[in-house]
């Protein structure tokens, strides 16, 4: 899948995102790499700690399918700004790909691109425990 089509992907999951309470919704499209794609979306919850996040979405299917070899991340958001992930799915994606690629999207589709070490710079992972 080219860059664009993994774009599209990540932007075409915000039509499943469930969000009746921040009506903010939040697509996402993982990469392995082998090309297979997994996506994600945002699914919050009445309770509101318990919704998750597109990122962890898309992530916890590859996992759940056997997948650890994840090459980069679409996250589309309807935001002015590229919308970056939130510190959780940092940490949570991390512990799986540090070397991630995570291309951020606003409303418009125009990309801002990041390494985990950009995000997370001294994150937390195994070698500490
Ligand atoms: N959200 C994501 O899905 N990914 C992020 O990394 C940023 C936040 C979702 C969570 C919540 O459903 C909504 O966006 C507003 O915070």
């Amino acid at each position: 899948m080219t860059r664009e089509e993994l774009k599209a992907a990540a932007a075409g999951m915000l039509d499943k995102a469930y969000c009746p309470y921040s009506h903010f919704p939040v697509g996402a499209a993982l990469e392995c790499a082998d090309g297979t794609v997994y996506t994600g979306c945002n699914i919050e919850n009445a309770a509101y700690p318990v919704g998750t996040c597109a990122e962890r979405t898309a992530m916890g299917k590859a996992i759940s399918e056997g997948r650890r070899d994840f090459v980069r991340i679409v996250v589309a958001g309807k935001s002015e700004g590229p919308c970056v992930p939130c510190g959780m799915c940092r940490q949570f994606m991390k512990e799986f790909a540090p070397k991630l690629e995570v291309i951020c999207l606003n409303a418009k589709g125009e990309e801002q691109a990041f390494t985990m070490e950009e995000l997370l710079p001294h994150g937390f992972d195994q070698s500490f425990l």
